[in-house]
């Protein structure tokens, strides 16, 4: 903890404590201890959570933090909920509604990261990097044994296109992909200027080699990707998920992954984070990192910054606004 200057608001300074409950890059934190009392705390159960939640203007999360009903109610000084990233998933909105706290997220401070991550992920796949690594490691060299295919004129399906879809496609194209996407709320018009063909799912699941999705997770997208969509893929397909387990069915794919109709998949992003009980983990052709998307340098700076930013605006009376 430190003391510091307070936020001056309407002629009164204001002493304002901040906690931080799950790792966060120091320069959003510093930027927080200018003016607040900030307390980093990245131990917390859920009890001593809403024990501790007693005593602070906002609490600034990450993923890690579930920022249940319980704790919203137990937030008596709560003025702010941050969320050093895209999803909301971990706070329960409709509480903090209830209760009049603006939430905040950073939802394009870590878009580049995780658009690099799909196409790492990508990459990977269709050339069985992680693979290959560990068999070379155990001192094997089964050069025959980890034969790839190229990205080159594949067709890419994207399902989502918004910040993070939207880099995907620009930088699948430089790889001389064909790009379709599947997203209810883009004009053909606007897809056609990203040189995506946009059309329906049930049709995208079709023609892609490669599926990669980009959606919320929400009732609408909610196995998305589901066994019927599965069936109608083409053999050999391979398929990404770097946004949230649960928008493809794990057991659907997992299905597709033993039978060979789905060559692939890539994951960073699981139904029940972590995964440790997945059949999935015991396949050979599945390829996982545990929900690195976001983990760069560069993007934990850019969201600790935005989310620092938009609670000091709002201890001062002004919309939290993210940059
Ligand atoms: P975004 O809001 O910019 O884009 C989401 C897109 O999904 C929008 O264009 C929206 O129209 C579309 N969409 C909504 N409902 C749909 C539906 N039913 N069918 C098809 N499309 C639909 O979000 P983003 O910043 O691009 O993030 C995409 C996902 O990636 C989110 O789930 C986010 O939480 C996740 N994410 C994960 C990581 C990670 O660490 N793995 C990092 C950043 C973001
Ligand atoms: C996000 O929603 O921003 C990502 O899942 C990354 C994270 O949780 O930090």
């Amino acid at each position: 903890m430190n003391t510091c200057r307070g936020v001056y608001i309407l002629g009164f300074t204001l002493q304002f404590k901040v906690l931080v409950s799950d790792p966060l890059a120091e320069e959003g934190v510093a930027i927080l201890r200018e003016t607040c009392d900030v307390d980093v705390r990245t131990d917390l159960t859920e009890e001593q959570l809403i024990e501790a939640i007693k005593d602070y203007d906002a609490i600034l999360v990450r993923s890690g933090t579930q920022v249940t009903t319980e704790v919203i109610e137990a937030g008596e000084k709560l003025k702010f909920i941050g969320r050093a990233g895209a999803g909301v998933d971990n706070i329960d909105t409709e509480a903090a509604t209830r209760r009049g706290i603006p939430v905040a997220n950073a939802p394009s401070g870590n878009t580049l990261a995780a658009t690099e991550h799909t196409i790492a992920m990508m990459c990977s796949l269709a050339r069985n990097i992680p693979q290959a690594t560990a068999s070379l490691k155990k001192k094997e060299w089964k050069r025959s044994k980890f034969m790839g295919v190229e990205l080159n004129e594949k067709t890419l399906g994207i399902v989502g296109l918004g910040r993070i879809g939207r880099e995907i496609a620009k930088r699948a194209q430089a790889m001389e992909m064909k790009i379709v996407g599947f997203d209810p709320f883009v004009t053909k018009e606007h897809a056609a200027q990203i040189g995506v063909e946009l059309m329906e799912v049930d049709d995208l699941v079709k023609v892609a080699d490669f599926i990669t999705v980009h959606t919320p997770l929400t009732p609408e997208t909610t196995h998305l990707i589901n066994a019927e969509r599965i069936a109608t893929m083409k053999d050999g397909v391979r398929m990404i998920n770097c946004a949230r387990g649960g928008i493809i069915d794990e057991q659907a794919m997992y299905d597709g992954l033993v039978s060979g109709k789905i060559a692939g998949a890539a994951l960073d992003v699981f139904e029940s984070e972590p995964p440790f009980e997945s059949p999935l983990l015991a396949l050979d052709n599945v390829i996982v990192t545990p929900h690195l998307g976001a983990s760069t340098v560069e993007a934990q700076k850019n969201v600790a910054v935005s989310v620092a930013k938009q609670c000091l605006a709002v201890f001062a009376g002004e919309p939290a606004k993210y940059a």
